[in-house]
């Protein structure tokens, strides 16, 4: 095993662990970030969502050796409790989750979309929400909690 440079949320990290680890299990046994959750293992739910160098990535199916050296973001790096994310912001608003199991890889898919299009129709979100399973029948109130993000954010930019 050899020590792997990794950069969460900003700060780096040194990881020892074989190279074929998946990097879900990276962030949650080994650098202690719970917030991506395990659902499938096996690339099919999204809950396991982060960004690598900007994409949206199901961690469950990437491997430490392939993430070395590249920007991750976590759910733990989107926001705070004091300085809440408007998406963060926006899906309490909306109410948008029953369990919330799924929420933290749906709001990382969000915010990549807002980044990429800071004005997305339904439909558009509906497709950058395609890979995240919602158990809880809470879509109505994710979609609505997107586009109020995406208002909001804008709204912000104009002034
Ligand atoms: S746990 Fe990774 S997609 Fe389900
Ligand atoms: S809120 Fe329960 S799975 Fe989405």
């Amino acid at each position: 095993m050899q020590a792997t440079r990794l950069i969460v949320n900003g700060q780096t990290f040194e990881v020892t662990a074989d190279q074929d680890t998946p990097l879900l299990d990276i962030l949650r046994n080994h650098l202690g970030l719970k917030g991506t959750k395990f659902g499938c293992g096996l690339e099919q739910c999204g809950c396991c969502m982060v960004l690598i160098d900007g994409k949206p990535e199901k961690s469950c199916g990437r491997s430490l050796s392939a993430v070395a050296g590249k920007a991750i973001l976590t759910i733990e790096g989107l926001g705070t409790p004091d300085r809440p994310h408007p998406l963060q912001e926006a899906f309490l608003d909306e109410q948008a989750g029953q369990c919330g199991y799924c929420l933290p890889g749906i709001l990382i898919s969000a915010k990549a979309l807002l980044d990429q299009n800071p004005s997305p129709s339904r439909k558009e979100i509906a497709e950058a929400l395609d890979d995240n399973v919602c158990r809880c029948g809470s879509q109505h109130r994710i979609l609505r909690a997107v586009e109020r993000a995406a208002l909001g954010m804008r709204e912000g930019a104009a002034r």
